[in-house]
């Protein structure tokens, strides 16, 4: 099995237009590159190692709108992109229609590390909750993947067909990962998982991808989660704890039961390591004996922090509870949109129960 491929379809380097189309810039850094036809802008930039921002590359969360500065874009047949404002346009979808200029602030002038498609072997899979798997793989060395504290890697199936899931580790260029995977009712991979899954198995995988990153702001920090939402959470506890420290952060982890949280005593201990970090747990439905704080989870941030005007968030898990929280913390406590960070566990189908 071949060990290291970037994707199928990279962005073209500008200098060798044999194949190209047109050639995508994303200002201000000035970054321009040469588009395959048929290729996205998000998967023109990707491909060459330009990370701008987006979550589920398929359309859905919004999190890759940005402004067409000139020309344009068209989109897929059959795909609307609804409520995506005037002169903006989704990156995940969009194809240029000829040389376009995108906004993309967060887009640096040197490429980051690409996305590689390799051989995962399966080091341990434990059941840590009545629905949790944490699972733990292997790239090989050799694949050149590594990735960023709160980003996530997709697995392709034989089908054809891919799931995406963060990683919970911090970062060590040592190619493991390790995913929280939550199963959902009848849901093909997360089933396959939490009941077959063991070590030596292989999966194929892709990645790293998503823009859930902590930014270099020195504003206090919320990080907010909703079950698996915990596992990027985690990853950025682990990789900027002195960041987040000197910055203070509060992590809200939100479950209905106690058991939903099956992380809690290592969010504890990161609680216990500074006055300036904080853990606040928060169940929807908690048994009667439960000494700690009730309701929703975002309504519990803006108990304790009505004016957020000076604050980042960091939201992961439920689609629910991060739509609400975004919606709750920009509308009506003060949180500027650019200071909302997002990844929605976004499902074929996505779970209809309330966001805790
Ligand atoms: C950026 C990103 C990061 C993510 N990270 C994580 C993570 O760290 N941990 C995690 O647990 N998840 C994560 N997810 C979600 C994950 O990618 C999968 O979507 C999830 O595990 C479900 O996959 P599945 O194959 O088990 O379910 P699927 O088979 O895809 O089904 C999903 C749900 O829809 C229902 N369903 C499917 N088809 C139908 C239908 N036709 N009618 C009615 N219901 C239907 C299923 O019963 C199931 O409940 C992430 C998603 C995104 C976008
Ligand atoms: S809509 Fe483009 S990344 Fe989600």
């Amino acid at each position: 099995m071949s060990q290291e491929q970037t994707l199928e379809r990279p962005g073209v380097a500008a200098e060798d237009r044999s194949h190209a189309e047109h050639r995508i810039t994303f200002a201000p850094a000035g970054v321009t590159l040469d588009c395959a036809p048929g290729q996205s802008v998000l998967e023109t930039a990707l491909g060459a190692g330009f990370f701008p921002k987006h979550s589920c590359r398929r359309g859905e969360c919004h999190a890759c709108c940005a402004p067409v500065k000139s020309g344009s874009v068209s989109y897929p047949e059959g795909f609307e992109p609804e409520g995506v404002p005037e002169g903006h346009c989704l990156t995940c979808m969009a194809r240029p229609e000829g040389d376009v200029v995108i906004e993309a602030p967060e887009v640096s002038a040197v490429p980051g590390r690409r996305v590689v498609q390799a051989g995962a072997r399966v080091l341990s899979a434990d059941r840590v909750s009545h629905d949790v798997t944490v699972v733990r793989l292997q790239v090989p060395p050799n694949a050149g993947f590594d990735f960023k504290a709160g980003q996530y890697c997709d697995v392709l199936l034989r089908d054809g067909t891919r799931r995406s899931y963060s990683m919970a580790n911090a970062p060590d260029g040592s190619g493991t990962m390790e995913w929280h995977v939550r199963a959902l009712p009848k849901g093909r991979f997360s089933t396959h998982v939490y009941q077959a899954l063991k070590p030596r198995d292989m999966l194929r995988v892709e990645g790293p991808f998503g823009a859930f990153v902590l930014s270099e702001a020195d504003k206090p920090v919320i990080l907010l989660a909703s079950g698996t939402g915990y596992a990027p959470i985690a990853s950025l506890m682990k990789t900027h704890c002195q960041a987040l420290q000197a910055r203070g952060a509060v992590l809200y982890w939100g479950g209905r039961r106690r058991e939903d949280l099956y992380a809690i005593d290592e969010a504890q201990k990161w609680d216990a390591l500074a006055a300036r970090l904080r853990f606040v747990p928060v169940l929807s439905e908690p048994d009667a004996d439960w000494q700690g704080r009730s309701g929703f989870v975002h309504e519990a941030v803006v108990h304790d922090f009505p004016d957020m005007s000076g604050m980042e968030v960091y939201a992961c898990g439920n689609p629910l509870m991060v739509d609400a929280a975004r919606a709750t913390f920009t509308r009506e406590h003060a949180l500027p949109d650019g200071s909302f960070f997002s990844d929605a566990f976004i499902t074929a189908v996505t779970d209809p129960r309330p966001a805790t």
